[in-house]
């Protein structure tokens, strides 16, 4: 019997994306997938263990994050459409074609602290519009609000691989089929619902969280005794990614709050490769996604590697932990 599949590739020529974008996703994808393969490896592809430097974020490389880096950086730089690219693991961008249309921001491994246990990682990325066309591209030609995104997503490489996309018209999953070498459509129009028993936090954190915080967490671990008359459940994956693809598939809230652990750093994950795309799946998905009091995607950004708190997932848990925060200030 034939049964119909819609790979990614079918997918993109039916949407309303331009041919830059298209062009941008495939070649993102397809380093996705090389990514994929090396990690079913393991071991025996040396890809384990970190590499003994320190990215601008302080944190060792891994040297599955140089890898991950050096594939995605080498695909994009030589897509014509690519104006330019930033990552997680490069100081500053690397302008590309002059004459590109969109640049692109990634996490190129999110999670790394999984990749020796064996555990989810993966792979997120933003698409911006280029807006400097003809001179070559800069780190402030980044600094675009999220609202602005053409389109983002997330490879996720669990038990499966797993593609999540936006263009901006609703959320789509498609699963990598390593024997097609293709991603294949397996779901569409995503949604979250908008209430949950689900919270996701890094709780040993607990004594450096603000108090409106500490309140909500107090609140769910309370359960049916306490205000909110529910008991709730507890997930960390220690990867965003899986974080948030749990989320789309049976709802939660998850939230990486401000701390004040180390000074100077707002939160820990990064506005533009990390919050804004997810924020943009989340609210494509009919959920919300704040810094606690602000609207993740409106935040003006100043710096390509800026931190942000983030608290995303079911709407109407996010709103109750915004009114915390707003009763409590
Ligand atoms: P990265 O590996 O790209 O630096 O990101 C890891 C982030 C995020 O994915 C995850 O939610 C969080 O760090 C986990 O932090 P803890 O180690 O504090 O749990
Ligand atoms: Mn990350
Ligand atoms: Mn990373």
């Amino acid at each position: 019997m034939f049964i119909h599949v819609t790979t990614l590739t079918d997918y993109l020529a039916e949407h309303h994306t331009t041919p830059a974008v298209k062009s941008v996703i495939a070649t993102i994808t397809h380093a996705c997938e090389e990514i994929s393969e090396l990690l079913k490896r393991g071991a025996l592809a040396d890809i384990l263990g970190e590499v003994g430097n320190q990215n601008v974020q302080g944190e060792e490389q891994k040297k599955l994050d140089v890898i991950a880096n050096d594939l995605l950086l080498n695909a994009l730089t030589t897509n014509k459409y690519c104006a330019g690219v930033a990552s997680e693991e490069l100081d500053n961008s690397t302008p590309a074609n002059p004459n590109g249309e969109v640049l692109v921001l990634f996490d190129p491994l999110d999670g790394s602290s999984n990749i020796d246990i064996n555990m989810a990682v993966g792979t997120i990325f933003s698409i911006l519009p280029y807006k400097n066309q003809g001179v070559t591209a800069t780190d402030n030609d980044f600094l675009q609000k999220g609202t602005e995104q053409l389109a983002s997503g997330y490879v996720l490489y669990g038990t499966s691989t797993i593609l999540t996309l936006t263009t901006g018209e609703g959320v789509v999953m498609f699963t990598y089929d390593p024997n097609l070498h293709q991603f294949i459509l397996i779901q569409e129009d995503v949604k979250i619902s908008p209430d949950t028993k689900e919270y996701a936090i890094n709780a040993s954190n607990y004594r450096y969280w603000l108090p409106p915080m500490q309140r909500y967490i107090d609140e769910c671990n309370a359960g049916e005794t306490g205000v909110r008359g529910k008991d709730f459940n507890m997930r960390w994956i220690a990867a965003m990614v899986g974080d948030v693809h749990r989320i789309l598939i049976r709802g939660g809230i998850f939230t990486y709050p401000f701390d004040t652990k180390f000074a100077n750093k707002a939160g820990k994950l990064r506005l533009m490769y990390e919050a804004n795309p997810m924020s943009f799946i989340i609210e494509q998905a009919g959920g919300e996604s704040t810094d606690a009091v602000n609207r993740i995607l409106d935040i003006e950004p100043t710096n390509i590697h800026q931190r942000v708190p983030v608290v995303l997932g079911a709407k109407n848990e996010v709103e109750y932990v915004k009114k915390l925060h707003e009763e409590m200030q």
